[in-house]
């Protein structure tokens, strides 16, 4: 039997993450891998969901354990929007909230919502690699803007707008990871990103915000989200996950858009997978009643901006010149940048030969063709870890300088 003259388009233009590959290669405990985007599991508030299980239990295990509404359990919604209210004057009505299962989901939404094969879209270059892969399976042409040690440049959002005018293409939307970004960890000042919501308006055109870092802040203010620069006209969809501020083995997420167009998500929702499980909307809603959040994020930060400072104060003493790496003021990740003669899939291999493991850059490109760049993540590393695994990454670089 030959599967391969029965499968889809689809099936076709899928391609394996590198990450969920590399992952598969580096399980081997002696190697130290900066390469997952791991939460540290430490930090897992278990005795908490333990005591919340029990409680949702208790008082509400029929409506828990049932299906539930595509649209998402109503009292979670409740504490969606007061939690958008208080934490990022965010003022939504609940007909504007879709549960979703975390933002892998509304990625894949988003896609299948906006692109037919052939359409253009505007991302960040370089930008996360999950939203590449969803967006290419949907058949998107992802024209990439330059980037600079601020994010994204809203010029060159402009010219690719420009270019894609003249073609005749429209751009369905802006990708963009506004907030320490993966995989750079860079983010975007306020006035760029007024500058890009204004592009958006005048290209009839609307970004996509997906900002799973943004509460992970070690110092400094947060601009304002776009969806608050917005301010309810409708040119951005904005979502969330609970992964990297609660835990992301529950898969829980939400998309905040205009009410026609979440009711619309809703509908593509309900052929792909009913509801998002009530039972962990339940258990979520009720951490956040507790105000467990605020007090988990304050102790996460507090554990990463260490691990952080490590990795900084390692690269500074270890790397050798010709080397650069970002700093970034929160997030998971920092992007490091070797000679331009440097190949650092190439030099994975050696890597790994030295039990040290990142991501090589070049598949955070839409158009694949930087080869110099590496993501490193600190969250997931032991103090330890991030000593000696910095150390071997280092010699690994000098040794093929
Ligand atoms: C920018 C970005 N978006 C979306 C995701 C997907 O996360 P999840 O589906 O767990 O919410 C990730 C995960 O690393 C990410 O970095």
């Amino acid at each position: 039997m030959d599967y391969n003259e029965l499968f889809s388009n689809i099936v076709h233009r899928s391609k394996a993450s590198a990450i969920r590959e590399l992952l598969k290669i580096i399980a081997n405990p002696q190697i130290i891998s900066f390469a997952g985007g791991l939460p540290d599991p430490n930090l897992f508030p278990t005795t908490e969901v333990k005591d919340i299980f029990d409680t949702v239990l208790d008082k509400s295990a029929k409506e828990a354990l049932q299906y539930g509404a595509t649209e998402g359990q109503n009292s979670f919604k409740q504490e969606l929007v007061r939690m958008l209210k208080e934490t990022e004057r965010i003022f939504v009505k609940p007909e504007q909230i879709l549960v979703v299962s975390a933002s892998q989901q509304a990625l894949d939404m988003t896609a299948r919502m906006f692109i037919n094969p052939g359409d253009s879209i505007i991302s960040a270059c370089p930008t996360y690699l999950g939203a590449l892969q969803a967006f290419q399976v949907a058949g998107a042409d992802i024209v990439g803007a330059k980037s600079d040690s601020n994010g994204v440049l809203a010029e060159d959002i402009e010219a690719k707008l420009e270019l894609l005018k003249k073609q005749g293409k429209p751009c369905k939307f802006i990708y963009l990871v506004p907030d320490f970004q993966n995989p750079t960890g860079t983010t975007i000042p306020q006035e760029r990103r007024v500058q890009i919501l204004e592009l958006a308006r005048k290209y009839n055109t609307f970004i996509l915000e997906d900002s799973p870092y943004r509460q992970v802040r070690f110092e400094g203010k947060s601009p304002k989200t776009f969806y608050e620069l917005d301010n309810g006209q409708g040119n951005v969809i904005t979502m969330f996950t609970f992964s990297k501020v609660f835990v992301p083995g529950f898969r829980l997420g939400f998309i905040v858009g205009p009410e026609d167009v979440i009711r619309k998500f809703v509908i593509l929702k309900q052929s792909m997978d009913l509801c998002t499980s009530p039972t962990l909307q339940l258990a979520t809603a009720e951490f956040l009643r507790r105000g467990l959040l605020r007090s988990h994020i304050e102790k996460m930060v507090s554990v990463y901006r260490q691990k952080r400072d490590l990795m900084l104060e390692m690269l500074d003493e270890h790397m050798p010149a010709g080397v650069s790496w970002t700093r970034p003021e929160g997030g998971l990740f920092l992007w490091l940048t070797l000679p331009d003669h440097m190949d650092a899939t190439k030099l994975l291999h050696k890597a790994i030969e030295n039990k040290v493991a990142y991501v090589a850059g070049v598949d955070f490109y839409p158009d694949g063709n930087v080869f110099n760049d590496m993501r490193l993540n600190f969250s997931y590393s032991s103090p330890e870890q991030i000593k000696e695994g910095l150390k071997r990454l280092a010699q690994t670089i000098k040794d093929n300088l």
